[in-house]
C-alpha cells in the first residue's frame, strides 16, 4: 500500500456513445462491470477508504452495484466533464474537512484493463521526475478519438499539453501519442488549477486534461510514462469497443488455463470469466461458457454449447452438450446430459447421471443415482443407487408452499411417475411406472398408484362395424 496517496476514480458519465440505458461503468467486460475492475486495481495501490468514487448519472445505481467493495463516493449531479469531476472532489475535501492526501492517482471508470504493475509504475515515475501530473500514455495503432500527448521534444520526458482529439490544429501534426485518462497528480497542484479550467471548447466542457498545460506555464513539470501494453489503457466509449476488450480478457482467462493443461478447442469461441479455475487434462470443446466463480476438476470433458455459471465440478466429470449449470455442485464421475439443467442447489453424487432434458433444483442425488430422461427433481433428496424412470418427476409446489421428496437408497422409481410432495419413498422400494404417488412407501415395498389396465377383447371390430352400420 501506498503511503500519502488517494485515488479518486471518474464514474460520472452517461455513456452516450453506448446508446445504452445502463449506465457504461456497469457495462460488463469479461464477467464483471467496468466500474468493479478499476476498483479491483485500485486497491492494489490504496485500501478502499482511500479510493473516491465520482459518481452522476445513475448515481445510485452505480453505488449500489460496487457498495461491497468500501470505497467511498462524491456525487457529481451535473456531468460537465472530467474536470468538472475533479471539482466535485475537491469541494468534497474541503466539505468534510479531511486532510488532503499529497498525491492522487486519477482512474477513469471506462478505462477497465490496467493492470496493477502499470499503477506502481506511475507512481514511481512521478516521485522520481518531482512531477506535479505524470501522465499514463500509449501509441495504439489507431489514436482517433482520444486526446494527444505533446511532449516537449521528441523522446523527452516532458510534456506541453493534452490535446483532445477535435481540438487538434493543423500544426499538431496528427500526433500518435494518447492520453490513457489515467494520472498521478500532487493533490494542492492540481485542486489549486481547477476553477482556472473553462468550458471554451468542442464539447462545453470542463477538461482534466487542460490542467497539463496550465501547470506547465507555471513552471511545474507535467512527465508522460508510456504503459507496455496499449490494451491496458484502451477505452470503451462504444458497445465494439468494449467487446474488443471483453474479447481481449477472455482470449487472457483461456490462456491462462490452456498454461495449466487444460485443452481448449477454438477457444477464441469460448467465453470464460476472469475467475474461473480448471484442473489439467480437462477438454472443453467449442463454444461452451464458463462464468463466475466456476471451478471445474482434472480430467473433464466439457462439450459444446453447455453454460456453466457458478459451480463445482469434480474430476472425470462428463457435461454433454447444451447442458446449463447453475449453482450446482457435481461429483467425480458424474454425467450430465445432453441438455440438462441444473438450477441452484443441485448437488450430484460421484458417479451419478443426470441425462436428456432433466431439470433439478435443490436436489441432492445420492452416488451413481440415474436420472436419465425427461424428468423434473426439485426439492428433493435422493439416496445412492436409486433409479429415476423416463418422465418421473416430483411435484413439489402446492401452489402455495414447497415440499421435499424424499427417497432411499437403491429404489427405482418408475416411468413416469409423480411424486406428490411430502413424500418418502423408503429404501429399496418401487414404484410402479405411471403411479401418482401421495402416501409414504415403506422400504421394500411396490407402490402401484394408479387404476389397474382393462383389456376388452374385440372391442376395436365391434366399433368398426357399428360405424359402417
Ligand atoms: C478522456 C480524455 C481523453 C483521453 C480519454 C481516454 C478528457 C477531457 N479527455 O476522453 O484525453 O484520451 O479519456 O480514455 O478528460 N466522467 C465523469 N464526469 C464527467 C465526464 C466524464 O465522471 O462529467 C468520467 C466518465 O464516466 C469516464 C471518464 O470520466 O469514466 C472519461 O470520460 P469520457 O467522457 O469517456 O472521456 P473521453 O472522451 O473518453
Ligand atoms: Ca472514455
Amino acid at each position: 500500500m501506498q503511503d500519502g496517496w488517494a485515488i479518486a476514480i471518474m464514474a460520472a458519465g452517461k455513456g452516450t456513445r453506448l446508446k445504452s440505458r445502463r449506465p457504461k461503468v456497469l457495462h460488463e467486460i469479461g464477467g464483471r462491470a467496468l466500474l468493479e475492475h478499476v476498483i479491483a486495481a485500485a486497491t492494489t495501490v490504496v485500501p478502499a477508504e482511500q479510493i473516491f468514487c465520482i459518481v452522476g448519472h445513475e448515481a445510485e445505481r452505480v453505488e449500489a452495484a460496487v457498495q461491497a467493495t468500501g470505497v467511498s463516493f462524491v456525487l457529481q449531479a451535473e456531468q460537465r466533464g472530467t474536470g468538472h469531476a475533479l471539482q466535485m472532489l475537491k469541494a468534497h475535501f474541503a466539505e468534510t474537512g479531511a486532510a488532503l492526501p499529497a498525491n492522487l492517482l486519477v482512474l477513469s471508470g471506462d478505462v477497465p484493463l490496467i493492470r496493477p504493475e502499470t499503477l506502481t509504475t506511475i507512481l514511481a515515475t512521478h516521485a522520481q521526475e518531482g512531477a506535479a501530473m505524470t501522465i499514463l500514455t500509449a501509441l495504439p495503432p489507431d489514436p482517433t478519438g482520444y486526446g494527444r500527448v505533446l511532449r516537449r521534444a521528441p523522446g523527452s520526458v516532458d510534456v506541453t499539453a493534452i490535446v483532445e482529439q477535435k481540438s487538434l490544429k493543423p500544426e499538431h501534426g496528427n500526433p500518435a501519442e494518447i492520453n490513457s485518462g489515467i494520472y498521478a497528480f500532487n493533490t494542492e497542484a492540481l485542486f489549486a488549477r481547477l476553477d482556472s479550467l473553462s468550458t471554451d471548447n468542442a464539447h462545453g466542457e470542463f477538461y482534466l486534461t487542460d490542467v497539463a498545460a496550465l501547470m506547465v506555464h507555471d513552471g511545474l513539470r507535467v512527465v508522460a510514462v508510456q504503459a507496455e501494453s496499449v490494451n491496458e489503457v484502451l477505452g470503451a466509449n462504444t458497445i465494439a469497443e468494449m467487446m474488443h476488450l471483453d474479447q481481449a480478457m477472455r482470449s487472457l482467462a483461456a490462456r491462462r488455463l490452456m498454461a495449466n493443461g487444460v485443452t481448449i478447442f477454438r477457444p477464441d469461441t469460448c467465453v470464460i470469466d476472469a475467475e474461473v479455475e480448471v484442473g489439467p487434462d480437462t477438454v472443453i470443446e467449442p463454444f461452451v461458457q464458463l462464468l463466475g466463480k466456476t471451478r471445474i476438476g482434472s480430467e473433464c470433458r466439457i462439450r459444446s454449447y453447455s453454460v456453466i455459471q457458478n459451480s463445482t465440478l469434480g474430476e472425470d466429470v462428463t457435461v454433454r452438450n447444451g447442458c446449463v449449470l447453475d449453482g450446482a455442485e457435481v461429483g467425480d464421475g458424474a454425467i450430465l446430459g445432453p441438455y440438462a439443467h441444473l438450477r441452484p442447489e443441485s448437488r450430484i453424487g460421484a458417479r451419478a447421471h443426470v441425462g436428456n432434458f432433466v431439470e433439478t433444483k435443490k436436489l441432492t442425488l445420492g452416488e451413481g443415482s440415474k436420472a436419465n430422461h425427461l424428468n423434473y427433481l426439485g426439492d428433493a433428496v435422493i439416496g445412492a443407487g436409486v433409479n429415476i424412470g423416463a418422465g418421473a418427476i416430483t411435484c413439489n409446489y402446492d401452489g402455495v408452499h414447497k415440499h421435499q421428496t424424499t427417497i432411499g437408497d437403491g429404489a427405482f422409481i418408475g416411468s413416469d411417475s409423480t411424486l406428490v410432495a411430502p413424500v418418502t419413498v423408503g429404501a429399496g422400494a418401487y414404484v410402479a411406472a405411471g403411479s401418482s404417488v401421495t402416501d409414504d412407501v415403506p422400504p421394500g415395498a411396490l407402490a402401484v398408484g394408479r387404476s389397474r389396465q382393462v383389456n376388452k377383447p374385440g372391442w376395436a371390430g365391434r366399433r368398426k362395424a357399428a360405424r359402417e352400420a
